[in-house]
């Protein structure tokens, strides 16, 4: 799907794009009621939809929600525009390039540990869309339950503008920034920094640097939340008011621009004659935000043991039970162990959940780094009760450590933790980049019981 004509990615307009993402302003807080206008007077004042919007808007509602969902579920968002999102032409099927959706059914799941290096080198001239490359997942896009794990390797800004009806896309870059322009205004991600595009809402991703890589998690249900805090008491973990949604921008573009939507699992294109990001006003709480997963407040041991990993999340999709999310994004950043009589690295386990693993930058205190590790812009796949922990390395050298107070401070991996098997697809099942040899990390775990001393 890499087209030279749709992607840009000259030196200058980076250059530009950077100057913008430096200067951006923002809002702050998570699913609270935002309202943002380009223009004063904008938005109306009292009521959502006045006979006439000011300024000869259009007034739209974009629905994260049902209607009647309750109160603390609901999510909507009112869009005053140049023109309604209605105008539009058909759209008719355009190529689906390595992105793919659930279900996934093309290969037999695979209860084996698995991991991947990080994505060949794209071709030039590919953008953020054309770079996405489906790992695997679960669900059924058209129950609206499930997620996919994607990996991005773009070397061109889109043109182009994406919006997914098929769910939220929780962006984590690895490698070089970027400048996302909205329907709500612009936000500016840096590696470190996470994003989420709230289904439906059309976006372009323009490269801050010459390439930009790195994951995103396409959640197919409830939409990403704060956990409960439980015990630890209204603060912590990741905190509300660090979250960064844009102020309204809009673009005043007639002439044509490719929409591209990805509906049920397939993308349909559409040429405008202007382009979509037009809207000069808006407010509600189905809206983009984003985090810079360095503010996460760690929570962790002061006594003993390593706690169970929950205790890391920064964004939960509850399912109907409670307590089981349908995907967790879990962050393991810097922090301080200092437990004593404790091995301090994650324990060995074998999960009900399913368990992606990404490395942003650095090492993972449960796995050696380096050449055929686990790497930046690689990933592991731990499925449902695959045995899995420190690799022997790890094992080793935690069980033999002095225990002083240490610092964990070069790494950031994350996870994307799910209720149901992630089953792959047949292009990362056979993939070039797919390690050979796995199992070899734990090979060599020596036998020390000794029954008598
Ligand atoms: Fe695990």
């Amino acid at each position: 799907m890499s087209d030279g004509a749709t992607a840009r990615g000259s030196a200058t307009e980076r250059e530009e794009a950077r100057k913008t993402a430096e200067g951006l302003e923002h809002l702050s807080g998570f699913g609270n009621e935002h309202s943002s206008e380009a223009v004063p007077g904008a938005l109306p004042v009292g009521r959502n939809s006045p006979q006439r919007a000011p300024l000869g808007l259009y007034a739209e509602q974009l629905s994260g929600s049902a209607f009647t969902e309750p109160r603390a579920e609901n999510r909507r968002s009112w869009l005053y525009r140049i023109r309604p999102s209605a105008a539009h032409p058909s759209f008719t099927r355009t190529g689906n390039g390595a992105l793919r959706s659930a279900p996934f059914t093309q290969t037999v799941p695979d209860p084996n540990r698995l991991r991947w290096n990080p994505l060949p080198d794209p071709d030039e001239g590919t953008d953020f869309l054309a770079g996405l490359w489906t790992l695997g997942g679960n669900g059924d896009v058209a129950q609206r339950s499930g997620m996919a794990v994607h990996l991005y390797h773009a070397t061109a800004s889109m043109r182009r503008v994406f919006s997914d009806a098929d769910g939220e896309l929780l962006i984590v870059p690895e490698r070089g920034g970027l400048l996302l322009r909205t329907e709500f205004g612009m936000l500016h991600v840096e590696p470190g920094h996470v994003a989420l595009i709230p289904r439906g809402v059309r976006f372009r991703v323009e490269l801050l640097d010459e390439t930009a890589r790195g994951y995103v998690c396409e959640n197919y249900g409830a939409a990403f939340r704060l956990p409960d805090l439980g015990p630890i008491g209204a603060n912590g973990l990741a905190n509300a008011r660090d979250f960064r949604a844009p102020v309204a921008a809009y673009e005043d573009v007639e002439g044509p621009v490719e929409v591209v939507n990805k509906f049920c699992g397939n993308l349909w294109a559409a040429t405008y004659d202007h382009s979509p990001l037009d809207v000069v006003a808006w407010h509600g709480n189905h809206v983009p935000y984003a985090y810079d997963l360095g503010r996460f407040n760690v929570m962790g041991t002061i006594s003993y043991d390593h706690p169970d990993p929950s205790i890391f999340t920064v964004l939960t999709s509850p399912s109907d039970t409670p307590g089981l999310a349908g995907v967790d994004f879990v962050v393991f950043a810097p922090r301080w162990l200092v437990g004593e009589d404790t091995f301090r690295p994650p324990y060995f386990h074998r999960n009900v959940m399913s368990e992606y693993m990404g490395l942003i930058e650095g090492a993972y205190d449960a796995k050696a780094a380096g050449k055929g590790g686990f790497v930046p812009g690689g990933g592991s796949l731990h499925n449902m009760m695959s045995a899995h922990g420190p690799d022997r390395e790890t094992f080793d050298r935690a069980s033999a450590a002095e225990l002083r107070p240490q610092k964990i401070d070069d790494g950031l991996a994350f996870m994307f933790e799910t209720r149901w098997p992630v089953s792959l697809t047949p292009q990362a099942a056979r993939a070039e980049h797919l390690q050979q040899g796995y199992d070899d990390v734990w090979r060599g775990l020596e036998r020390h019981f000794r029954p008598l001393h």
